[in-house]
């Protein structure tokens, strides 16, 4: 058993507590390799903003638990070396069982997510309050969720049901113990994240995705007020990138994310941490694929994930400063 607090890690209580009372949310950065913890830390650090590591368990299953553990610390050390002692959380992304939040939990996570949204209301209370059982014995915080993001692969996207009922979310607070709470109010995973026929088009054609339901979340913070509520899917899905992409090769069609003015409106409400992967993963792979079109002799892996570890920074910066106001609260 690793303890967090040994690694130089921070739960997220904290953190989310002084977030909706200042009006801003955390950045929640998923990684899986060198590179991309990098370009979190040296952003994170520049903006003097905390940050949420975020592993799924998929990047757990790529990169191994092992290393993932000493790749957090490091992210510690980097940080001090790089002359900044920001709080950083090192968080399980969408845990699906108890055994995998336990595991994580004694490999050195300061904060696991237990996603029990697809399971009926009473099976996700009951599951929930078994993981925030284990994980408060260590101080470790745990996200729940409740609601479905609405996918592209899923027929019923825009069905109702699928957004959070704010008449739920009392209850399942006060049953599980969680620390946070995950909600749908029309955000997706991915980067495909509205059908062309849920959208409108702008003069230039570019897709408008339907708003956001801020009804919804103001029914919830009026039922839960000031809890920390958490926003996956929370990519803007840059149309540069994906241009760059489609420019040197790519075939990325119909992407569309949540406008950041959105995002900022939702930062200043109890919405206390973001969640972004899609932007980092266009952000690398335009990069990468420029350099590979422009410049066809290169073969040093050095030469195209350095200039993609440089935009991915770009990137997290540009969403610390500009979309959810947590630079200089580190
Ligand atoms: O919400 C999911 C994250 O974007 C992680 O995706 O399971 O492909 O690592 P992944
Ligand atoms: P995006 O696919 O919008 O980046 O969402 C990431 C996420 O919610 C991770 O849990
Ligand atoms: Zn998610």
């Amino acid at each position: 058993m690793v303890n967090y607090k040994e690694l130089g890690l921070v739960n997220s209580r904290d953190m989310f507590a002084k977030a909706v009372k200042g009006g801003y949310a955390i950045p929640a950065f998923n990684f899986n390799n060198m590179e991309q913890m990098q370009a979190i830390i040296q952003a994170c650090v520049e903006t003097k903003s905390p940050v949420i590591l975020q592993i799924s368990s998929g990047a757990r299953k790529y990169a191994n638990q092992t290393i993932l553990r000493y790749m957090a610390q490091g992210a510690v050390e980097y940080a001090k070396e790089l002359g900044c002692n920001i709080p950083i959380v090192l968080h399980l992304d969408h845990g699906d069982t108890f055994e995998l939040c336990k595991s994580c939990i004694e490999y050195g996570f300061s904060s696991v997510m237990i996603d029990g949204s697809h399971l009926p209301y009473e099976e996700n209370v009951a599951l929930t309050k078994q993981v925030v059982e284990y994980a408060h014995q260590y101080d470790v915080t745990v996200e729940g969720e409740l609601g479905v993001l609405a996918g592209v692969e899923d027929d019923v996207a825009a069905e109702k049901s699928h957004y959070t009922q704010p008449s739920e979310v009392e209850d399942f607070v006060k049953k599980t113990g969680v620390d946070s709470l995950a909600i749908s109010i029309g955000t997706s995973h991915g980067a495909n994240k509205f059908k062309p026929e849920q959208c409108t088009r702008d003069e230039k054609g570019v897709l408008i995705p339907p708003p956001l339901r801020f009804d919804i979340l103001e029914e919830i913070e009026k039922r839960i007020p000031r809890f920390p509520i958490v926003l996956h899917g929370s990519s803007s899905v840059p149309q540069d990138k994906v241009a760059t992409i489609n420019q040197y090769g790519g075939a990325i069609k119909d992407a569309v994310g949540i406008p950041e003015d959105q995002l900022r409106k939702a930062a200043k409400s109890a919405v206390c941490k973001v969640n972004i992967d899609s932007d980092g993963r266009l952000a690398m792979t335009a990069a990468v694929r420029e350099v590979l079109a422009t410049k066809p002799a290169e073969f040093d892996p050095r030469k195209y994930l350095g200039p993609a570890r440089d935009s991915l920074k770009n990137l997290y910066m540009h969403k610390v400063k500009n979309v959810l106001g947590s630079d200089n609260k580190a």
